[in-house]
């Protein structure tokens, strides 16, 4: 048995797909199409439009004349606030047919979808909305010491940045667009969404009900395409104000670096080898779930998977057994079977990358306690794994999998835990496990990560802030704190002359 498409569903991609730009659909200017495959199948699910510079160029412009000249630029905040609120809900009215879209483009059970994607995308939009109608500045008091008996009025002013390009990966397609695109607008900015490769179905849809919610032309432009071509040329454009991405350390260094022809503004949410740590005093019943979740959600195709298991060394080998178990018995198959637990990786190079690593692990001598193989013989499955008896400069342990892959060590003391767990290049994530409030919170202050979970894990909301330590990024996304990422402070000075 499987979901049955809505009618919806099935036109929208089995007619090939155009870029938005200008609140026009449009052809590549190259002609172009790029087929995004069925992660199940391998099979080809729908063709797209593939952008490349020159629509990039004429996104540009659209996204330049929306913040200048249009609506958009004269609307009130309050105006601006009920037309992202509408998005949200119209998310949620579509949520059925975008949790399709999702399931067929990613592979995610459409359960899982449903259920966490698509609410966390229309509640981001709702917060953000709530944000339009609250972005001040402040009253200043001067003392300006050079100018000795002088009387001044100063206040700052929070103002858009301009035009956005806002470059995303293919793990939570609709979320990630909403986490971008939320506090652009709620601030003023007009953006160039560049969805990734591999899932750019539900961001065009995205674009439809955008439009429906009475966006103006021009405010979002959405061109699919692929990173080196039309995400290049993104991230380089002089017309563009500020970049925001989201993806893998090393393209995050690519952007950076392009990003300086024009010094535009750059924001950066990138990879992590995430820590999850398990006390000695813990619930079983709360923990063993609690690390196999935090690994295994989404396939472990999450920036901040939970993919390097501490465990103190006293419940070890319970710990580990009993997340074995877990993984052993996690179903897989297609998103669109509702008894699926954990559908296939995105791709055929994620398929291969992590397949690769469960080898490299094989090679120096890391033990497969579960898992350990492809699942099945067509399309992108890989099987629950857990490995211990890593030693800390095996590949597997350093660098991110992006699969659903964990290794797990012991431990025996809070220092030498805290040293462990900060032992990486990255810092998104980390997890503790433990029933004392004591060790809970010593550990958190130690831990250089930019969100930690304290008996639970893969905790998101709007409201709480989101971002990375060290090589994991540059900024936050969500919570007020994102909305520093998306404006520009203008210092306006008056000397009173009574
Ligand atoms: P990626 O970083 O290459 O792709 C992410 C986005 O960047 C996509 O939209 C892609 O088209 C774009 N992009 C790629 N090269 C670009 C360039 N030179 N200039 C501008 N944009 C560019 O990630 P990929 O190749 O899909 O996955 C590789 C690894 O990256 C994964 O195995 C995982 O470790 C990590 N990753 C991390 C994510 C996160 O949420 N932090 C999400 C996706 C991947
Ligand atoms: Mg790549």
């Amino acid at each position: 048995m499987t979901v049955t498409l809505e009618k919806s569903v099935q036109d929208f991609i089995s007619t090939p797909r155009q870029l938005f730009i200008g609140g026009q659909w449009v052809d590549a200017a190259s002609g172009r199409t790029f087929a995004t495959p069925n992660p199940a199948t391998g099979e080809t699910l729908a063709h797209i439009a593939e952008a490349d510079r020159e629509d990039v160029d004429r996104a540009v412009r659209a996204a330049r004349a929306a913040f200048e000249e249009g609506p958009w630029s004269r609307m009130t905040a309050s105006e601006r606030g009920r037309i992202i609120w509408r998005i949200g809900d119209l998310i949620e009215q579509y949520g059925d047919e975008l949790a399709q879209l999702e399931s067929l483009d990613n592979g995610k059970p459409y359960a899982v979808a449903r259920a966490a994607d698509i609410p966390l995308a229309a509640e981001l939009f709702r917060y953000m909305a709530g944000w339009a109608t609250k972005i001040e500045g402040n009253t200043i008091s001067l003392s300006v010491p050079y100018m000795p008996g002088s009387e001044f009025h100063a206040y700052t002013l929070r103002e858009p940045i301009g035009v956005v390009a806002q470059i995303i990966p293919w793990n939570f397609p609709l979320l990630m667009a909403a986490w971008k695109l939320g506090p652009a607008l709620t601030t003023g900015n007009t953006v160039i969404l560049k969805p990734a490769e591999q899932t750019p179905l539900s961001a065009l849809r995205l674009a439809e009900i955008m439009a429906e919610a009475g966006l103006p032309e021009g405010v979002v432009n959405v061109l699919p395409g692929y990173g080196e071509t039309a995400g290049a040329a993104l991230a380089a454009h002089d017309g563009v104000d500020k970049v925001a991405f989201t993806g893998s350390t090393e393209v995050g260094k690519l952007i950076v670096q392009a990003a300086a022809g024009n010094l535009k503004k750059v924001s950066l949410e990138l990879g992590g080898k995430s820590p999850n740590v398990v006390f000695d005093d813990v619930d079983p019943a709360l923990a063993i779930p609690g690390a196999a979740n935090a690994i295994f959600f989404n396939h472990g195709q999450c920036c901040v998977a939970g993919s390097r298991l501490f465990v103190h060394e006293s419940r070890f080998d319970e710990v580990v057994s009993g997340v074995a178990d877990i993984a052993r018995g996690i179903k897989l198959g297609s998103g669109l079977d509702p008894d699926t637990q954990m559908g296939p990786l995105v791709s055929d190079e994620q398929f291969r990358r992590v397949t690769g690593y469960l080898e490299s692990g094989r090679a120096e001598g890391a033990r497969t306690v579960a898992g350990g193989q492809r699942h099945g013989d067509k399309g992108y499955f890989v099987q629950p794994t857990v490995i211990t008896d890593t030693t800390s400069d095996m590949a597997i342990v350093r660098e991110e999998i992006f699969g659903p892959v964990v290794v797990a060590s012991p431990f025996s003391s809070l220092d030498e835990i805290a040293a462990q767990a900060n032992d990486t290049a990255y810092g998104l994530g980390a997890g503790i496990w433990t029933r004392d409030v004591n060790k809970a919170h010593a550990l958190a202050k130690r831990l250089r990560a930019g969100t930690v979970w304290i008996n639970c894990y893969n905790v998101f909301d709007a409201a709480l802030p989101f971002g990375g330590y060290k090589q994991s990024g540059w900024g936050r996304e969500m919570g007020h704190e994102v909305l520093e990422a998306y404006t520009e402070v203008k210092a306006v000075c008056t000397q009173l002359h009574p």
